[in-house]
């Protein structure tokens, strides 16, 4: 089954979000939402979630799904402002359990934060599967980006997350904490012993060097064939060395702070005080 996808560009963040839909009815998940955030206000905004929902409204469809493919460092999710607007359950890898104790001490969170995964409605398992309407979507655990990444493949589609980007930019960065060039060079391989045809959808895009435009669409035979990191049957020890050498002249993302202590918990603030004020933590010289 071939699932229509829409995609959303989002020029803040160079991340993409993805409304997959069953070709064969109305149902849709949403993957990768994002709420916009300008850190110097410490402001949100809702225009690129509110453009999701208006296109998930206008074309009558039933939001199943709001997935996501790992807890991103450059992006606060909308999925929960998404939900309480049109519905759908938020997913993520079960692994997020490992990603909220690690930074549930960088950020010194009290007991009250679970890091049990609990604020997801489902944790998902390398082998499961799970649906939209008639498609069939299967999970692949795809570590190294962070050890929680997750591959939705959703009929011919794969939606990578921050694994692969597009074929002449590479891979994403494996510096963060619980991260590992040798892990994502193993998960790839799981991504690239799909069917040559299958569609590959990235997570971010940067536009490499040369391109005059944003991409996001590729496929399994494209990457395999022309990856500027992993294609043409490049080795493990290569790629760890180059990607170890360039993930230490990377700077952090704009983003990470508020993000992490958001998508931690679902895309959920950090609870109010006794004022019903919000406040996010800037831990000096973690990270
Ligand atoms: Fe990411």
């Amino acid at each position: 089954m071939e699932p229509q996808v829409k995609a959303f560009f989002d020029d803040a963040t160079n991340t993409i979000s993805y409304v997959v839909r069953d070709p064969a009815g109305s149902a849709c998940a949403i993957i990768d939402s994002v709420l916009d955030f300008d850190y110097a206000s410490g402001r949100t905004d809702t225009r690129s979630a509110d453009e999701i929902i208006e296109y998930v409204q206008s074309e009558g469809l039933e939001v199943q799904w709001l997935l996501e493919s790992h807890v991103h460092a450059d992006h606060l999710s909308a999925a929960p402002y998404i939900q309480e607007r049109v519905g759908g359950k938020i997913g993520i890898g079960d692994r997020i359990r490992i990603v909220q104790d690690t930074f549930g001490k960088v950020f010194n969170e009290g007991t009250e934060f679970q890091r049990d995964g609990s604020q997801f409605d489902k944790l998902f398992q390398e082998g499961d599967s799970f649906h939209i309407g008639q498609l069939r979507g299967d999970v692949l655990h795809t570590p190294g980006h962070t050890p929680a990444c997750l591959t939705y493949v959703i009929g011919d589609a794969a939606f990578v997350g921050d694994t692969l980007f597009m074929p002449d930019f590479g891979t994403a960065r494996c510096d963060f904490p619980g991260g590992s060039s040798e892990t994502l060079y193993n998960s790839i391989q799981k991504i690239l012993a799909l069917p040559d045809e299958t569609r590959i959808f990235v997570g971010h895009d940067y536009k490499a060097p040369g391109r005059d435009d944003y991409a996001w669409e590729t496929t399994v035979g494209e990457q395999k064939a022309r990856n500027i990191h992993v294609g043409n049957g490049r080795d493990k020890d290569g790629f760890v060395k180059m990607r170890d050498e360039r993930d230490a002249t990377l700077a952090m993302p704009k983003l990470i702070i508020p993000s992490l202590q958001v998508n931690m918990r679902a895309g959920q603030m950090p609870p109010a005080d006794d004022q019903g004020d919000v406040f996010l933590k800037v831990p000096v010289n973690k990270l």
